[in-house]
């Protein structure tokens, strides 16, 4: 494994499972290997419905929970100050822990002030209910008015990025400003097998689509997070960390963005 460090100084895992659509006994059975296989990352929300089973899985590894980096996110109708404060315990109850290492706002609610969301989130944290508070689905404009509340709070913003949704921008922003970038839907849901250049590079190189997205990110010093459910995909993603990216597979790869964006509830609508 390896790890990209935090403004906290803690060191996150650049590599994670996504659990998103996993519940009951398959969310279960594909945390329990991915932790054998030595994943130390799992990332869940409370709109995945699937704590109680992440906690499972978690449980029945046997790992010892420090050895674990958790995160989970905060539904966007729950921001107000009482629900974030709520929910900090709750999560823990539900996933059987008794902190998480990074809780998130998991979408930005124009309707609900930030400012009163950030004072519960910057309580959380002094509680210690969660060591690194973050953001997801944040543009720039959205991570300046948080920066301006309370400048170091955001550790992390989780996006959709992937070499078709390749966005230089926020990325750059972000790590100028001490920001962690996690990328979610790092195989664009499965679209990378489908991309000509990316399916010419793996045959070139011997790599598949997947390996090739996954590690073109992490040599970014962006997280990701992969959903995977069979142990044979558990196991090619976590094939990443005793070879080097050629060179002409970053280049090519730095050149596919076609702002292909998957994953869009009304985008538009409360981003700017
Ligand atoms: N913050 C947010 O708003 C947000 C939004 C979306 C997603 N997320 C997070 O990001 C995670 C990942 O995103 P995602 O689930 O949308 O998509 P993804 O990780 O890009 O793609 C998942 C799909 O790829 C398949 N797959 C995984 N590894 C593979 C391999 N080596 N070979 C072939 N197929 C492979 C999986 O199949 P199998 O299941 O069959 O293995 C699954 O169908 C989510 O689970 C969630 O934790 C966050």
């Amino acid at each position: 494994m390896k790890y990209v460090k935090l403004n906290s100084g803690d060191q996150m895992p650049l590599l994670g499972l996504g659990t998103w659509q996993l519940r009951g006994q398959k969310c279960v059975d594909s945390v329990k290997m991915a932790v054998e296989i030595g994943y130390d990352h799992i990332d869940t929300a409370d709109g995945y419905d699937n704590h109680q089973a992440v906690g499972k899985g978690i449980k029945e590894s046997g790992i010892d929970r420090d050895d674990l980096f958790i995160t989970s996110k905060i539904k966007p109708e729950n921001l107000h100050y009482d629900n974030i404060k709520a929910d900090a315990k709750r999560f823990l109850d539900e996933l059987d822990i008794d902190y998480l290492n990074l809780l998130l706002i998991h979408w930005p609610n124009k309707d609900i002030p930030l400012e009163e969301s950030l004072k519960a989130l910057r309580e959380v944290k002094e509680e210690g209910l969660a060591k690194n508070i973050g953001v997801s689905n944040f543009t720039i404009n959205h991570l300046k008015d948080a920066i301006e509340i309370d400048p170091d709070l955001v550790a992390v913003n989780q996006v959709e990025f992937h070499p078709t949704l390749y966005q230089k921008d926020l990325l750059d922003f972000c790590q100028e400003n001490g920001i962690v970038l996690t990328a979610y839907s790092p195989l664009a849901r499965g679209e990378v097998f489908k991309n000509d250049v990316i399916k010419e590079l793996a045959d070139k190189y011997n790599k598949s689509a997947s390996k090739l997205t996954l590690k073109w990110l992490i040599d970014k010093d962006i997280v990701a997070i992969p959903k995977a459910s069979s142990r044979e995909h558990l196991e090619s993603n976590f094939d990443l960390f005793d070879w080097d990216l050629p060179a002409e597979v970053r280049k090519k790869m730095d050149q596919l963005n076609e702002d292909n964006r998957i994953i869009d509830p009304a985008w538009g609508e409360f981003n700017y």
